[in-house]
């Protein structure tokens, strides 16, 4: 049993750290990691859950969904942060966790971390179709054909049934061939967008503020006895559920705009393209998190002041923020405009991380053994994993190409939220098991901010209903058969024991 825990020698982890000659090349400063950071940060999450959470759930109260997704990840973020002080080393939460809770827990997060960046990633290239199309229909008064833009679990206003999400294949595409160019090509693309993408939620905001009716904030919170809604696939949104009305609804959209934050982590995956990564990590991760906080707050508090809730149930839940200033924002046309252009700049740069992200994470699993090698071997020119960034293009797009936004990201969200636990954890443990360990930086008040990190990432988890659950739970039980039937017997570290 005791074996099922080896732990990767923290030693061995730091030397691998060290030997950057024969791996990564250290590209990126403090300055591109925000940059990196805000660059996975700001996109669906904000451009298209901000609109569902306030519509099926929070109403005007997705402020709040918020905050308290924000605390989530505060608390998250502070133990990340000095993980990442301590442990520079490409793989994130999985790396962490080889070097505390031992083999089993790090196999488990890994395997979990596919749901936040892989899964991640496909729920953000279906957001791009989204507003992909606002774009055609803007520009040329064109829409690519309902069937090829949308999952065949999705009906439009019209009857017309989804096949397959094409447009969402294409931009994976597109961004696989970018990513096996290099980083650092990619992080310079990723700057200029950041700065396109944060000054369209500040124009927002600042234009859209002057269009608030404050009869659509009251009441802030969607009273249990609001009428019920049928959406186009037949389905009845209830209000007076739990989750769907007042303080629970509050809850599931937080769970819902969880998937906001996600990506602060993503940084810590860039650990060893990081010149100088001890102090660079933290300011990466905190800096990030906190620009992001302030600017959804407002934004979410300018869109549901200028268009109703229920609107984004039915026609305003394709493309949320273009579709409120085309209708309540008379002569903004170029703003919508503007808009779609930025967030389909935006949404790019999100995938971007989160591809990278998620061949990282392999990276380290395959030199551990724990996942087949291929997942390691390196380009002889860019010197990128780039069989592995193929094989996760395969396999995000079956997920981009056939399921909807919302079950992709809820997913996401779900998996996301169960690795934020893992890591608050791994924190407790660690200055149990290494106290000495020298750490650039330190979580403040261990262990009341894991625990409560516990705390608040477990209540976004409830407020994400038992499908998600479910999901979550076959996911984890497949990983334990690939656990046990390859990477127990091709574990390196097993071997080195
Ligand atoms: N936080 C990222 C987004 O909102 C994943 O799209």
């Amino acid at each position: 049993m005791a074996k099922l825990f080896v732990r990767k020698p923290l030693s061995v982890l730091l030397s691998e750290a060290d030997n950057s000659e024969k791996g990564l090349k250290r590209t990126l400063s403090a300055a591109s990691l925000v940059a990196l950071g805000i660059g996975a940060i700001i996109g669906a999450g904000l451009f298209v859950r901000t609109a569902s959470a306030a519509g099926g759930h929070a109403g005007s109260g997705v402020t709040i969904s918020f905050i308290i997704a924000a605390i989530g990840c505060a608390f998250a973020g502070l133990c990340y942060a000095e993980f990442a002080s301590m442990i520079p080393i490409a793989g994130s939460a999985y790396t962490y966790s080889y070097a505390t809770l031992g083999e089993f827990v790090a196999w488990i997060i890994g395997w979990d971390l596919v749901l936040e960046y892989a899964l991640g990633a496909a729920t953000v290239a279906i957001s791009w179709s989204e507003y992909l199309n606002k774009l055609c229909e803007a520009l040329f008064h064109f829409r690519i054909p309902y069937e090829w833009s949308h999952s065949p679990l999705q009906v439009s206003d019209l009857g017309e049934r989804g096949i397959m999400n094409l447009p969402a294949v294409f931009i994976l595409l597109l961004l696989t061939f970018l990513l096996i160019r290099g980083v650092q090509q990619s992080a310079t693309v990723n700057a200029v967008i950041v700065i396109v993408k944060v000054s369209i939620v500040i124009l927002f905001i600042a234009l859209g503020w002057q269009f608030i009716n404050p009869a659509n904030h009251t009441p802030y919170l969607i009273p249990a006895d609001a009428a019920p809604v049928t959406l186009n696939d037949g389905r009845i949104i209830d209000f007076s559920q739990f989750t769907n009305h007042g303080w629970g609804g509050v809850l599931a959209g937080a769970g819902i705009v969880f998937f906001a934050f996600i990506g602060f982590d993503a940084v810590s995956t860039a650990a060893q393209e990081t010149k100088n990564p001890k102090t660079a990590m933290p300011i990466g991760i905190l800096v990030s998190l906190l620009v992001c906080t302030v600017l959804y707050i407002l934004f979410s508090h300018v869109l549901t002041g200028v268009a109703p809730y229920q609107d984004f149930l039915k026609s305003g839940s394709e493309a949320s923020v273009a579709y409120a200033i085309d209708h309540y924002m008379p002569h903004y046309e170029w703003l919508s405009l503007f808009v779609t252009i930025a967030i389909l700049a935006g949404f790019s740069s999100v995938i971007l991380v989160m591809l990278l992200g998620q061949t990282r994470v392999f990276y380290s699993m395959a030199n551990d053994g724990l996942v087949p090698p291929v997942f390691a071997k390196l380009h002889p020119k860019y010197r990128t994993p780039y069989k592995s960034q193929w094989l996760f293009f395969a396999f995000v797009s079956l997920f981009a190409a056939f399921l909807p936004e919302s079950i992709v990201g809820d997913m996401t969200s779900i998996g996301t939220l169960f690795a934020f636990i893992l890591v608050c954890i791994g924190i407790i443990v660690m200055r149990k098991t290494n106290p000495d360990l020298p750490r650039s930086f330190r979580t403040p008040l261990v262990p009341v901010v894991p625990i409560l990190g516990v705390l608040v990432c477990a209540a976004m988890i409830y407020g994400l209903n038992w499908e998600n659950w479910t999901r979550l739970a076959v996911w984890l039980v497949l990983g334990l058969f690939i656990y046990f039937g390859y990477g127990i017997r091709n574990s390196r570290v097993r071997k080195m024991q």
